[in-house]
């Protein structure tokens, strides 16, 4: 039987977005994203859950130093998305809708570079309490 564990690091940011395709009018815009149409975009508290899943390391018995594990999601994720206007402050939503789904994705793919190759990644969102999303979905 494997040792496999996973781990998890628990974060937090606040953004604002606006949910629009350019390729729809404004009544199809309205009527497929609501209130997340707004022109004058408005925030979310995300939580963000990194989850790790590997051996534990023979001389440590961490599957990751969950520190490291921190100051990376930290440096790459939070800094980069914190406060921030989603659609208008960062080149990763200029054309893509920041949903929950494709938040998770982009944040997924920043992290997958950033950790060990041999240790699986899974990035869990919520953009609310009640509504979250996995990314890879497993
Ligand atoms: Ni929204």
């Amino acid at each position: 039987m494997s040792n496999r564990v996973a781990v998890y690091r628990k974060e937090h940011f606040n953004a604002a977005h606006r949910l629009n395709n350019p390729a729809w009018d404004e009544t199809t815009n309205q009527k497929v994203f609501g209130k997340c149409n707004n022109p004058h975009f408005h925030g979310h508290n995300y939580e963000l859950v990194i989850k790790v899943t590997g051996e534990p390391d023979a001389a440590t018995g961490y599957v990751m130093d969950m520190k490291l594990l921190s100051d990376i999601v930290q440096e790459n994720v939070i800094e980069r998305f914190d406060h921030k206007n989603l659609n208008d402050d960062t080149v990763e939503f200029k054309n893509l809708n920041p949903t929950a789904e494709n938040i998770a994705i982009v944040i997924y793919k920043i992290l997958r570079e950033k950790i060990e190759p041999k240790l699986d990644l899974q990035v869990r969102l919520y953009e609310t309490e009640r509504n979250f999303v996995d990314y890879p979905a497993i």
